[in-house]
């Protein structure tokens, strides 16, 4: 009788192994609402090799799914792309169940499994370009350092044209499926967006530099597996298009309006600002923070030319909330964003003034003056908040024609 958990196969010689996480709603502070998967990968030759393994809760699925299509203890060999504990957290108990011959990573991947797990035995590190012989089958590695850590690495297996991406092109999404063409266009590229505007965001100018090194190997791909999400088989030049068009950052005819509210007198005025973006002809994302995860506005701003963003002052301070999302999206390092900073404060009134600080440390451009009112905004702060709103749909005009 067969078991609770099978393998899939994907290509000649792969089946993946992976565990699917239906219930995680929020990995590091990013907020995955469709659950996420991790990916491992069984490679069936004259060896047999495990890419990767699977978060620390799972081991036990991985295993299943590894028995549904060899013993475990024939893995001779594993390779890990990727340290992060997602990938990694079942590697000791793997090590010690099957004992494998060969364990191998990047460089920096022997020192971060070295560090998190403190193991008795050796990893060999392969260094870029560097071939493994899997039993009849090359695996080659595509060192991918900063992609998103130090250690990451790609490996390609040439015989099935297939390309182990590890957190690369990947997105977190639970599905029945393990495939990407059998899932609905819209909800790939909205995952595969928030991803990159959460976890790949900073490392843009790599990004650009990965997808002219790849094409320039001139190697064939039928196959892209990455670490999370589904699997590609079909359309492959998608992500790769849709990673080139994100990793560019230009500036584009779309403003984002983050903002808190104490008593609706900034939530007030980041409306009049949406109203003077609308006036402009530029579409707009007004965002409560209240109502708006840090995670869902980064993916927002991924696409958008401004940023701007209204905080009461409490305490002296800016809003605890507004704070939060600045120190998010500094770490993710968004670029050509035009901004402001705006909000109400009932006596000192520093939060705009701190806010301003941010989005000046953001380098983001700044359009008009900050705008602060006493309470409540009368008429007259409305038509100010309406008017930095034309005024910033002027200067994404300007920008995106200027290209
Ligand atoms: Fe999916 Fe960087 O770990």
């Amino acid at each position: 009788m067969k078991g609770a958990f099978q393998a899939t196969r994907i290509s000649e010689h792969v089946w993946w192994v992976g565990a699917i996480d239906w219930g995680i709603r929020d990995f590091h502070g990013y907020s995955t609402h469709r659950g996420s998967t991790y990916n491992a990968y069984l490679i069936v030759g004259d060896r047999v090799t495990l890419i990767d393994t699977v978060k620390r809760p799972f081991l036990e699925e991985m295993m299943a799914r590894i028995a549904s299509v060899v013993e475990p203890e024939k893995i001779d060999t594993i390779v890990s792309n990727h340290a992060e504990m997602d990938h990694s957290g079942s590697l000791p108990d793997t090590l010690a169940r099957i004992q494998p011959e060969r364990v191998f990573a990047s460089t920096m991947g022997v020192k971060a499994l070295r560090d998190h797990f403190h193991l008795d035995r050796g990893i060999t590190a392969l260094k870029d370009g560097e071939t493994l012989d899997l039993g009849g089958l090359d695996l080659t590695v595509l060192e991918t350092r900063m992609l998103h850590w130090p250690d990451s690495m790609m490996t390609y297996l040439g015989a099935d044209e297939l390309l182990f991406s590890q957190d690369g092109f990947g997105m977190h999404l639970a599905t029945s499926t393990r495939f990407a063409d059998e899932i609905r266009e819209e909800i790939l590229y909205e995952e595969a967006a928030k991803y990159y505007a959460n976890i790949l965001l900073p490392y843009s100018p790599l990004i650009r530099k990965l997808l002219d090194r790849v094409r320039d190997l001139g190697v064939p791909f039928s196959v892209i597996a990455p670490d999370h999400g589904p699997i590609w088989r079909k359309d492959l030049e998608k992500l790769p298009q849709w990673y080139a068009l994100w990793a560019e950052q230009a500036p584009a005819e779309k403003a984002v309006i983050v903002f808190d509210t104490m008593w609706q007198s900034t939530a007030l005025m980041a409306r009049a600002v949406h109203e003077g973006l609308a006036e402009g002809g530029v579409e707009s994302r007004l965002m409560p923070l209240g109502a708006s995860h840090r995670s869902d506005v980064a993916t927002e701003i991924l696409d958008a030319g401004a940023l701007l963003v209204g905080s009461p002052t409490i305490n002296n301070q800016m809003f605890p909330t507004v704070a939060d999302v600045l120190c998010y999206l500094k770490g993710l390092k968004p670029q050509n964003l035009v901004g402001q900073a705006f909000g109400s404060f009932g006596w000192s009134g520093e939060a705009v003034g701190l806010v301003k600080a941010e989005l000046d440390a953001m380098k983001i451009e700044p359009v008009g003056e900050p705008i602060k009112v006493k309470y409540v905004p009368d008429e007259d702060a409305l038509r100010a908040c309406r008017a930095l709103g034309s005024q910033t749909a002027a200067a994404l005009k300007e920008k995106s024609h200027g290209l």
